[in-house]
């Protein structure tokens, strides 16, 4: 019986349906897709004409009858129709069509979502094939997928920093104790250098290339032993209205960001002071676990271990551990029983 559960389900697939990323996760295949979750469409019909990693490309590029959309903000569904677009894409892509069978789908979803979000994803998943969905809280996903002792009477800490959202979770005994989220992530990162370029330099950037700067140069605090970067970045001048280069330093950039980085610091500051006392003094001992694009930023580890004195550790592949987690319950029927969101 055990057996052909496990059977039927190695059809199935793990999603991180995320902010800036989607991942899809097939069993004894890994990682199967990891696409830019960013949809272009046709404005008078609303078909899709990209998606994925060609889409991005075409952000902030598209002429007047095609639009590109990010179907997800802060974490959850903006746009419920691209999503189900964008999502019938990938799992055409990656389903195994000699299975009659449409499979069963295990999404990963922000630990703050509400029902009426868990609805959407729901039914986005099922109007794009899935047969039955069952949601799973991001940040559990990633403690599993980095392989913290989650089963243990042991407090585990994993700040989940991406597009949209930071999602904090202390895991103890297969369950969240505590979790806060505030919506800030990459995303943020990208809108102040964009809005700090236009302030002090009156040019104008897109979106792409503000994370491309955050990316090349963009820094938490000084690295030591590094010289400070700087980067020659293009855009459209406000006040003469023509394209030109600057340069721009990293220092720069530091300041830029400064905002939505702190709010990450006091985020995880609340969440380490509502954390009952034995599971704080764990993680006093083994120290905080960083997942998520947003954690590959240069230098967050060292603030964050500066700001709160622990030891903080960047997880491996930080960009995958969420559907990794996710995907290891496509094995464990027992464990998704036990972490699946009700
Ligand atoms: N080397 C890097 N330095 C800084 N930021 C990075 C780096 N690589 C990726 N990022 C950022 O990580 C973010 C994407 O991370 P991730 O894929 O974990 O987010 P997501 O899961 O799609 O979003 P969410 O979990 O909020 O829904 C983007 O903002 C991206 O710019
Ligand atoms: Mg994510």
């Amino acid at each position: 019986m055990f057996g052909k559960l496990l059977g039927l389900f190695s059809n199935d697939l793990a999603i991180d349906l995320g902010t800036a990323n989607t991942l899809v996760f097939v069993k004894d295949r890994g990682v199967v897709c990891n696409e830019p979750s960013v949809v272009v469409l046709r404005k008078d019909n609303k078909k899709p004409v990209a998606v994925g990693a060609e889409a991005k490309r075409m952000l902030g590029k598209t002429p007047a009858d095609i639009i590109a959309i990010r179907p997800m903000k802060d974490g959850v569904i903006a746009d419920f129709d691209a999503t189900g677009e964008m999502l019938k894409y990938f799992i055409a892509k990656v389903h195994n069509r000699r299975s009659f069978l449409s499979p069963r789908v295990i999404i990963g979803v922000p630990s703050t979502i509400t029902q009426v979000e868990q609805r959407a994803v729901k039914d986005a998943a099922a109007a794009s094939g899935a047969r039955e969905v069952y949601l799973i809280s991001e940040p559990m996903a990633a403690a599993i997928g980095v392989g913290l002792p989650i089963g243990e009477p042991y407090g585990s800490m994993i700040v989940d920093i991406g597009g949209g959202t930071t999602d904090i979770a202390v895991i103890s005994l297969d369950g969240i104790v505590y979790s806060k989220a505030a919506k800030v992530g990459g995303d943020k990162m990208d809108e102040t250098i964009m809005a700090y370029i236009k302030r002090r330099y009156n040019l104008l950037i897109g979106e792409r290339t503000a994370e491309n700067i955050k990316i090349e140069i963009g820094s938490a605090c000084a690295i030591e032993g590094e010289e400070p970067k700087t980067m020659g970045i293009k855009g459209r001048d406000l006040i003469s209205g023509i394209p030109k280069t600057i340069q721009i330093n990293e220092e720069e950039i530091r300041e830029a960001i400064s905002e939505p980085i702190n709010v990450i610091i006091d985020t995880m500051r609340a969440a380490l002071e509502n954390t009952p006392p034995e599971l704080a003094a764990d993680i006093v001992d083994r120290g905080i676990v960083l997942a998520g694009g947003g954690s590959l930023l240069r230098g967050l580890d060292t603030l964050i271990a500066k700001t709160t004195g622990l030891t903080v550790m960047v997880a491996e592949d930080p960009l995958t551990a969420v559907v990794r987690g996710v995907g290891q319950m496509l094995d464990d029927i027992h464990l998704l029983k036990r972490v699946a969101i009700n």
